[in-house]
């Protein structure tokens, strides 16, 4: 009795792991950034004006879905402050904002003209 409660134990705890695992290995865009779109750095790095107009063009275009705090509507839009996206090179959030992601309702940018963009990076790494 005691020796089988252990074997259901143990295996759950491994079905509970493996869970985990797949969790964290499988759902990140940033694992898809083609090498040389990570290593890319912000041009506009230290450059304050870069983040008051990253702020505006959040505000024309990003607002609406992620929340004027970039909290996210704590449903289907996630928070913009969060690990992941800390966890993000420059390169990585400026290739996944020219790619969105459709499929799960984050459009596309690659309309905004390239400086806008990393004016959106140099925002979004601002209010980490
Ligand atoms: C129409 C709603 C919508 C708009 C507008 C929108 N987003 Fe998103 N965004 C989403 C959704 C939904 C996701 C989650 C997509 C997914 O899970 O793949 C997302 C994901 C993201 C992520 C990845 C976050 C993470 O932790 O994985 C970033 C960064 C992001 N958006 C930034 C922006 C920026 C910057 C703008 C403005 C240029 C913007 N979004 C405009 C809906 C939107």
């Amino acid at each position: 009795m005691i020796r089988s409660h252990r074997k259901i134990l143990s295996l759950s705890s491994i079905a509970l792991f493996a869970t985990l695992a797949f969790a964290a290995t499988v759902h990140s865009h940033w694992d898809h950034v083609p090498a040389k779109d990570r290593a890319r750095s912000n041009p506009l790095t230290g450059q304050p004006q870069a983040v008051a107009a990253g702020a505006l063009v959040y505000s024309d275009h990003c607002a609406e879905c992620h929340k004027a705090d970039a909290r996210g509507d704590g449903h289907k839009r996630p928070s913009l402050r969060s690990d992941h996206v800390r966890s993000a090179t420059d390169g990585d959030l400026e290739w996944f904002l020219r790619q969105g992601d459709l499929a799960h309702g984050m459009p596309s940018w690659s309309s905004l003209p390239i400086e806008q963009r990393w004016q959106l990076v140099a925002y979004l790494k601002s209010i980490q």
